[in-house]
């Protein structure tokens, strides 16, 4: 895989694809970090001389124009960081963006409207990649965060272009968490958190032969606690899958994997609670209460186990964070992990990511993904379709 250092991109439009998939809110952004982390890659190729052509999904506007799913604020900041402008194309393909496209001075720098307005990208389209690659003379791949997906925009678009390469994100991501897969201090203990099982389930399952020991906290846990026949009351739960967190908790046993569940819980009445509705253990979770964080005990139990550990993976916060009565779970965990002086500590994912920022812990982790999905996916072991196309781009 070639990267863009390697890559003679001088006089070239190069089509870049970049993952500027930020929180917004009122079209203000609530966390550039996304941004922020390829801006090398963009100064990289504006500096060797390329006309750069960005290209970015943002949200799940499926497949059609939807105004609040606009680049327009992030092209706004990202002129702000890059102190020059960035124009906006109305569309990412068709005549009136391939004319700002093919007009694109070297050392100047163009961003395409959100390529989710179309459903080829989604659908790895191959006329839609064909349309989107017309202008480009070379392209590179700096969006860790997509890698997982196999969409037009970085796999179907390699077929279309000369050279292609990966950017200096995409290169820091494969680097540091390849190396950390290839040979993880152990012991190696992951932490997934968040709201389902039915996202994670393949990613637990895989996780299983890699990791020693494999905390599980977050609304995904409920699940795992309805399958050990306990009440979880009103809580988010996916008892359709109860049958697989059973699998999924005898496999540990099989496998001599240490599984660790919350002991005790913290509940309240709704997500929007001002105060929280108590601790219980989880063999007395009220039938009328919901479970929204982990408990004292459970924070005492995850954080010694994790006192020992050699590596830590973390993807997705312990309870629901973004309210403060319910944070403390999460940001017990975070204050663990950032006093591990000797363990390597990796996190991935926005939700995750927000729990350490707002602890204001960031420096003290080892490294932080850009990805969500496709960190989970590729510490799971799995070869992502976006690096498989650059691999084979030009072969
Ligand atoms: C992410 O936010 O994890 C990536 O940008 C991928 O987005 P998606 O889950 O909507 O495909």
């Amino acid at each position: 895989m070639k990267s863009l250092e390697e890559m003679d991109v001088a006089g070239k439009r190069t089509l870049i694809r970049v993952d500027f998939n930020v929180p917004l809110k009122n079209g203000v952004i609530q966390d550039d970090n996304r941004i922020v982390q390829s801006l090398p890659t963009i100064r990289l190729a504006l500096e060797k001389g390329a006309a750069v052509i960005l290209c970015a999904h943002l949200g799940k506007p499926k497949g059609k124009p939807v105004s609040e799913y606009s680049l327009a604020p992030v092209a706004a900041h990202l002129s702000d960081l890059l102190n020059m402008e960035v124009p906006l194309a109305p569309d990412c393909i068709g005549p009136e963006a391939e004319r700002m496209a093919m007009e694109l001075a070297p050392g100047n720098i163009l961003m395409l409207e959100n390529l989710r307005f179309h459903p080829g990208e989604e659908a790895n389209d191959p006329e839609f990649a064909a349309a989107l690659a017309k202008a480009a003379e070379a392209y590179v791949d700096d969006a860790f965060g997509t890698a997982h997906r196999a969409h037009a925009s970085n796999v179907g678009v390699t077929r279309h272009v000369r050279e292609c390469g990966c950017g200096l994100l995409m290169k820091k991501e494969w680097r540091y968490l390849a190396e950390v897969l290839a040979a993880p201090a152990r012991p190696y203990a992951a932490i997934s958190g968040g709201s389902k099982v039915s996202t994670k389930l393949t990613v637990l399952t895989r996780l299983l032969d890699k990791v020693d020991t494999l905390i599980i906290g977050g609304a995904m846990a409920n699940t795992f606690l309805l399958a050990k026949g306990y009440d979880v009351g009103r809580s988010l739960v996916e008892p359709d899958l109860a049958h697989e967190a059973t699998n999924i908790m005898n496999a540990a046993v099989d496998k001599g994997i240490k599984l660790l569940l919350p002991v005790d819980v913290v509940v309240g009445s709704s997500l929007d609670d001002k105060v929280t509705g108590g601790v219980f253990p989880v063999e007395s979770i009220p039938k009328d209460k919901m479970v929204l964080d982990i408990g004292p005990a459970s924070v005492e139990l995850f954080t010694t186990e994790l006192a020992t550990a050699g590596t830590v993976m973390w993807n997705g916060p312990l309870g629901a964070f973004e309210n403060q009565a319910f944070a403390q779970g999460s940001l017990a965990v975070a204050r663990c992990l950032a006093g591990l002086d000797k363990a390597t500590t990796i996190v991935g994912g926005g939700d995750t990511d927000a729990v350490v920022h707002a602890a204001k812990l960031q420096e003290k982790f080892s490294f932080i993904s850009t990805g969500g999905g496709s960190f989970m996916e590729f510490m799971e072991g799995k070869e992502l379709p976006a690096f498989t196309a650059l691999k084979e781009c030009g072969a």
